[in-house]
């Protein structure tokens, strides 16, 4: 068997519900070249299960024993367990609303981490990294992580995004249940007591109310590229430093904390 050892690099992507952290982390792995995990897409499988089988969300015991025995596989963008694709399930919105009341238990927490740690894992041999998105992925999951970005976006923008995202896929919603699911979710998230959603202290604060995408994957590269991660990946536009594209958007930087910054790349 091939030994495995911690990932060679990881960028966290953490943020709440529909701030775009899921079309940046892909985009940046991809870009770079490197894995990535869509730690939420655990948390759904585990909410799915859930409703599936008729075990209540705030059933923790049971919860947790059902996660734990669990086969997810997450590979070339498709998640599946026990041999099943829940790709598309997975993004049911009362999937994910069973996820995030999952995700308040502790016990499940634990079954999950295991799983997301076995992703930060490498081959010995690879020389490339992962990017990892979620909510706790820069806090709990790799806590040593070299970069650290928080993905946000105001609770209306958010939901305006996944208005015209659920339109486009023919499903007739209502603006303003999107926007109350949103911010249930976001209360779930961030008022839980196990790994609430939160900035890790080290983290770069990125609010993307007014960006485009293309405006968050540049602001992230040129991030990448201050931490010494990667050499001037594929479109990054020379000489720009994260700290002139988009300069009003970053409400912090390590370079507060610079402990974080200064952290040697092994
Ligand atoms: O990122 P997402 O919307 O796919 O996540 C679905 C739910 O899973 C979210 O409401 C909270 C939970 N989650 C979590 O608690 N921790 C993570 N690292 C990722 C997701």
């Amino acid at each position: 068997m091939t030994p495995r050892r911690r990932a060679a690099s990881v960028i966290c992507v953490d943020g709440p519900s529909g701030s775009g952290k899921g079309s940046l982390a892909t985009a940046l792995a991809k870009r770079l070249g490197w894995r990535y995990l869509d730690s939420g897409a655990l948390y759904r499988v585990v909410g799915a299960a859930a409703l599936d089988r008729g075990v209540a969300t705030d059933d923790e015991a049971a919860l947790a024993s059902m996660a734990r025995g669990l086969n997810i596989e997450l590979s070339e963008g498709r998640v599946g367990a026990d041999g099943l694709d829940l790709t598309e399930r997975i993004r049911d919105e009362a999937v994910a609303a069973a996820a995030s009341e999952a995700a308040r238990h502790p016990q499940v927490r634990q079954a999950v981490l295991a799983q997301q740690r076995l992703a930060g894992e490498a081959p010995a041999d690879e020389t490339s990294g992962l990017v990892a998105d979620g909510r706790d992925m820069g806090t709990v999951v790799f806590p040593s992580a070299e970069l650290k970005i928080f993905l946000d976006a105001s609770a209306e923008e958010r939901a305006q995004r996944r208005y015209k995202q659920l339109r486009n896929k023919g499903v007739t919603v209502n603006l303003r249940t999107v926007l109350a699911n949103i911010r249930d979710r976001d209360a779930r998230d961030e008022g839980r007591a196990a790994s609430p959603l939160q900035p890790a202290s080290d983290a770069v604060i990125i609010d993307s109310t007014h960006m485009t995408i293309g405006d968050v994957l540049r602001q992230a590269l040129a991030l990448v590229r201050e931490s010494g991660l990667a050499e001037a990946p594929a479109g990054y536009r020379a000489g720009t430093t994260a700290h002139d594209v988009n300069q009003p958007t970053i409400r912090s930087s390590r370079a507060r904390h610079p402990g974080a910054a200064s952290k040697p790349k092994t």
